[in-house]
């Protein structure tokens, strides 16, 4: 959840580590720092809060230097002041450092007793004291960093430097995602290649375990048993312009407005729309060799939003294609540890691709002889790595740290998988196929026409403003996207929301209704509306405030005159999910406008949760 930058140059280095910095802004931003040798001097600059005040702290103290290290943090251990941001020293070395030491308070102990003594509450400051430890004993910097690594447990993605060393970085990685950049004369660290970007798109992926010592003229590695190995050298297709807004406010507005266009490119990859036929492929392009036929069950893990298409996939896998489904989410699946079937498959569902939860989900899978199979937006990424089928999205970057487009993508693959599902294993024939097929094409569209009731949403949006608790129900697989619009609202406006089966409302949860309680009700006009306008009946008759999400036949039969009723434009059963996101996603948008609060960076939160 933070991201690391290191650069051995034949430039001043600040200003361009900073520049990649931005781009790992997203992983984390609540504290950042450079450090760079220079003239054999060790020096630092650091900075609390986003990168504009690390720039503003260059600007009025400049740092000089052809080699250093940079770090944007997303608190683990510490508060998040300037005291705790990295690079963290000791003597003669710094340090960057994304994930967690699990055994840092043994180390710091044992380090305190050596004479060190400690001036932040992080775990990473007793990484700098081990390298400065082995220094001491009489250790060469590359010798000492790598002594000091050898006692760490727990995840991390570090870069060292060493006072009086102006050609040497040493970077390790054992977990968080780190890359080497390849460039003339200059070679770069970087947490993912997005951030490289500006510099190479020549890119080293260093797998879990390995180490890097890089030095103008190169670099080379060792894996987990300390042995020289090569690497891949990969071209990268990360962007080398750091996205902007166009003309919207925010990313996450930009990235809502995306959605119709980057539904269709993915949809375009698993669908052969003059066929009218699924055609899935595979990260490369090439017919994904999956046989559902042959499945017995399937296992999906994932985290957060992912989590919530994964469930709304269940929904379409069970009744497409008649194949049960497990799903769980991958903090409790990774130490549940459940038996697995043997001709079972294991679906992963990630935007990063670096979530650590799912990882360990997918680790804990592959070690029970699982065909792997996962859904990832960053096509780089460890996930992708370490899949045998992947499965892009093609959201393109998304800088928004809530979750948008992803989401929308991911539902996308997830109906082309069910719908390949039930024709492999004969539950979908061809007829049905090439129908759900046409309705598939009608994504873009219909979700382009649902963008057209934004004002409406904002003008809605202010009965959630301010309101202590919201209340989110749904049905069948409108129930998960109930949950992902409670979330939305929470992690955008910070206002606490819970979502309910609408079924499961009498049982408990109807007894928080009251004329303070907003109720946002997702349904559409489909086989089991009349049963939500009972549940929405019983709340109204305790004076709860419903906001009703539905078609033009549902508001023409709901006929509750105190319901506000957003009208969303009739849409096939199968893209209803994919549809229905936008207003979930508008109204948590607008509600956080409407706070104030800040709506692509939103507190306590990062875009990629690379520790557990
Ligand atoms: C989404 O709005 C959230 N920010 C978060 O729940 C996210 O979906 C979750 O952390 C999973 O991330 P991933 O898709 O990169 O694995």
């Amino acid at each position: 959840m933070c991201g690391i930058v290191g650069i051995v140059g034949n430039r001043p280095v600040a200003p361009l580590i900073v520049d990649a910095l931005k781009r790992l802004e997203y992983r984390g931003y609540d504290s950042a720092g450079v450090a760079t040798v220079e003239a054999r001097e060790l020096d630092r600059r650091r900075a609390e809060g986003k990168l504009v005040n690390l720039e503003q702290r260059l600007a009025d103290q400049p740092l000089g230097g052809h080699i250093g290290i940079g770090h944007t943090r997303w608190a683990t251990h510490g508060a998040p002041v300037e005291v705790n941001a990295h690079p963290h020293f000791s003597d003669n070395v710094a340090v960057v450092h994304n994930g967690i030491i699990e055994n840092f308070r043994e180390l710091r102990d044992e380090l305190t007793a050596q004479g060190f003594s400690f001036s932040s509450q992080t775990d990473t400051e007793s990484v700098a004291h081990l390298v400065a430890s082995g220094l001491k004993a009489g250790l060469s910097p590359v010798e000492a960093a790598h002594a000091a690594i050898d006692r760490l447990r727990g995840a991390f993605a570090l870069a060292i430097v060493f006072r009086g060393e102006d050609d040497l970085i040493v970077g390790a990685r054992s977990g968080p995602p780190l890359a080497v950049g390849l460039g003339d004369g200059e070679m770069y660290l970087g947490s993912d290649a997005v951030a490289l970007a500006p510099f190479t798109n020549r890119i080293v992926y260093l797998e879990d375990g390995d180490r890097a010592v890089l030095r103008r003229s190169g670099f080379n590695l060792t894996d987990a048993d300390r042995k020289a190995v090569e690497r891949e050298v990969k071209i990268s297709v990360g962007s080398a312009l750091l996205a902007d807004k166009g003309n919207h406010r925010h990313f996450m507005l930009k990235e809502i407005y995306e959605q119709p266009e980057v539904i269709g490119h993915t949809l375009s990859h698993y669908v052969d729309f003059n066929e009218r036929r699924l055609a899935l492929r595979d990260l490369d392009g090439a017919p994904a060799g999956i046989d559902f036929a042959k499945l017995s069950r399937l296992t999906i893990t994932a985290c957060g939003t992912a989590y919530l298409a994964g469930m709304v996939g269940k929904y379409w896998f069970e009744r497409l294609a008649r194949l049960p489904v497990d799903i769980d989410v991958a903090s409790e699946f990774r130490y549940r540890e459940p038996p697995l079937s043997k001709d079972g498959m294991s679906l992963f569902i990630s935007q990063s691709g670096e979530t650590a939860d799912t990882l360990a989900g997918l680790s804990y899978c592959r070690s029970e002889g699982q065909a792997i199979a996962s859904i990832v937006n960053a096509r780089e990424s460890t996930m992708a790595r370490e899949s045998h089928s992947v499965f892009p999205t093609l959201a393109g970057p998304e800088i928004g740290v809530a979750s948008t487009k992803a989401f929308t993508c991911q539902l996308s693959v997830l109906a082309s998988l069910a719908i390949a599902a039930g024709v492999q294993r004969g539950y979908i024939d061809q007829a049905t196929e090439e129908r759900l097929v046409s309705e598939l094409a009608e994504a873009p569209r219909y979700t382009n026409e649902a963008l057209h009731i934004e004002e409406q949403i904002e003008a809605l949006s202010h009965r959630l403003a301010g309101k202590k608790s919201v209340l989110y129900l749904g049905r069948d697989t409108n129930y998960p996207l109930a949950m992902e619009g409670a979330l939305k609202l929470k992690e955008l406006s910070y206002i606490h929301a819970e979502a309910y089966a609408a079924g499961e409302l009498k049982h408990g949860p109807i007894a928080l209704i009251d004329d303070e309680m907003p109720v946002v009700v997702i349904a559409p006009h489909d086989r089991i509306f009349e049963k939500t306008v009972s549940n929405m009946q019983e709340v109204a008759a305790r004076g709860g405030q419903i906001i009703l999400i539905t078609d033009a036949k549902g508001a023409a039969e709901v006929g509750m005159d105190e319901a506000q009723v957003i009208v969303m434009p009739d849409v096939p059963e199968i893209i209803t999910p994919i549809a229905y996101s936008l207003p979930i996603q508008l109204l948590a948008y607008h509600t956080a406008v409407h706070m104030g609060t800040d709506v692509d960076q939103p507190r306590n939160l990062a875009k990629s949760v690379t520790v557990e």
